[in-house]
C-alpha cells in the first residue's frame, strides 16, 4: 500500500505480510515506523479476508535492529516515556490481535526487534538470525515489553541473563531456550512462514482466536499491564541519567561508552 514509508503490507491467500523496511537503519523502529505498524495492524484486524499475519524485516541482514537510537538520543524523560508508550501500544495491539501472528526473523532482532518478535505468537528464525536485548549497553533497559514477555516466554533466568548481560543469542540457542519455535535455512524462511500461515489459515478463525486468547489470558493472570507499567517507569526514568546520554551518543559516534554510574 502506497501510503506507508517504512513498512509494507501485502495480503494474499488470506495471509497478510507486514515487512519493516528501513534498510538504512537496519529496520530500526522510529516513531513513524511505530505509527505505521499500528495502522497496519488496525487494517489487518478489520480485514475479514485476513486470517493469519506474518511480520518480517526487509533484506537479509536484519529483522529489526531495535528501537531507533538516533531517534532516542536527544529524548528527555518525557520523550522516553512517550516513545516507550508508543512501543508498548503497538506490541500490545499485535499481541491482542485475534488472529495468529508469525514472526519470520530473517537476521538481527535486537532490542525492539526481539520485543517485536515476542509480541508475535510463533517465531520462525532463519539460521543466521540473532536475538538480543542489548539495551543495557546504551544505559537503558528494554522498553517495548521485553522485560515482561521474555521472562514469560523463556523464564526469568533466561530473561535476566540476556537483559543483564546484553549478550546476543544465535538462532540455535534461541531454539534451545524456547525463544524461537523453529530454525530454518535463510533461503527457506518465507516459504516456511507462508506454509505454516497457510496451514493455520485453513482452520476456523473463531477457534484460532479463542485458542490464542485462552493461552494469553491464562498466562496473564499475573497481569502483564502491571508489569509493563513497571518497565515503562524504569525505561522513562533512565532517560534522565548521564549514562543513558553517554550510551546512546557512544553508539552514534561509533565508540565505547564511558559510564559514570549516574
Ligand atoms: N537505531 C538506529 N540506527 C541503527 C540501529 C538502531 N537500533 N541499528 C543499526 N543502525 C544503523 C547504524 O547506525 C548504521 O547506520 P550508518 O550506516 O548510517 O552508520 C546502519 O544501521 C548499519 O549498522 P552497522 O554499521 O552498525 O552494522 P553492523 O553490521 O556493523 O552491526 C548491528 C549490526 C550489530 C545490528 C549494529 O548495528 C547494532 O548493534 N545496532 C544496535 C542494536 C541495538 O542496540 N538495539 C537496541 C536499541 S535500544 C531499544 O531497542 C530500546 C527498546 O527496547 C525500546
Amino acid at each position: 500500500m502506497a501510503d506507508f514509508q517504512n513498512i509494507t503490507l501485502e495480503v494474499a491467500d488470506r495471509i497478510a505480510t507486514i515487512t519493516v523496511d528501513r534498510p538504512k537503519a537496519l529496520n530500526a523502529l522510529n516513531p513513524d515506523t511505530l505509527r505505521e505498524l499500528s495502522d497496519a495492524i488496525d487494517r489487518v484486524a478489520k480485514d475479514d479476508g485476513v486470517k493469519v499475519v506474518i511480520v518480517t524485516g526487509a533484506g537479509d541482514k536484519a529483522f529489526v535492529a531495535g528501537a531507533d537510537i538516533a531517534a532516542m538520543v536527544d529524548m528527555d524523560e518525557a520523550g522516553g516515556r512517550g516513545f516507550g508508550e508508543a512501543g508498548h501500544a503497538v506490541m500490545r495491539k499485535l499481541e491482542r490481535l485475534p488472529k495468529p501472528v508469525i514472526a519470520a526473523v530473517n537476521g538481527f532482532a535486537l532490542g525492539g526487534g526481539t520485543e517485536l518478535a515476542l509480541a508475535c505468537d510463533i517465531i520462525l528464525a532463519s539460521d543466521h538470525a540473532v536475538f538480543g536485548q542489548p539495551e543495557i549497553k546504551l544505559g537503558i533497559i528494554p522498553g517495548f515489553g521485553g522485560t515482561q514477555r521474555l521472562a514469560r516466554k523463556c523464564g526469568a533466568n533466561v530473561a535476566k541473563e540476556m537483559i543483564l548481560s546484553g549478550n546476543n543469542v544465535k538462532a540455535d540457542r534461541a531454539l534451545q531456550i524456547g525463544l524461537a519455535n523453529a530454525v530454518v535455512p535463510a533461503a527457506d524462511l518465507m516459504d516456511e512462514a507462508l506454509k505454516l500461515a497457510g496451514k493455520l489459515a485453513s482452520y476456523g478463525a473463531v477457534a484460532l482466536a479463542a485458542a490464542k486468547r485462552a493461552i494469553d489470558e491464562g498466562l496473564d493472570k499475573a497481569k502483564i499491564d502491571d508489569g509493563l507499567q513497571v518497565e515503562q517507569d524504569a525505561f522513562a526514568g533512565l532517560f534522565s541519567t548521564e549514562d543513558r546520554t553517554e550510551g546512546m551518543k557512544a553508539f552514534i559516534e561509533k565508540r565505547k561508552p564511558d559510564f559514570k554510574d549516574r
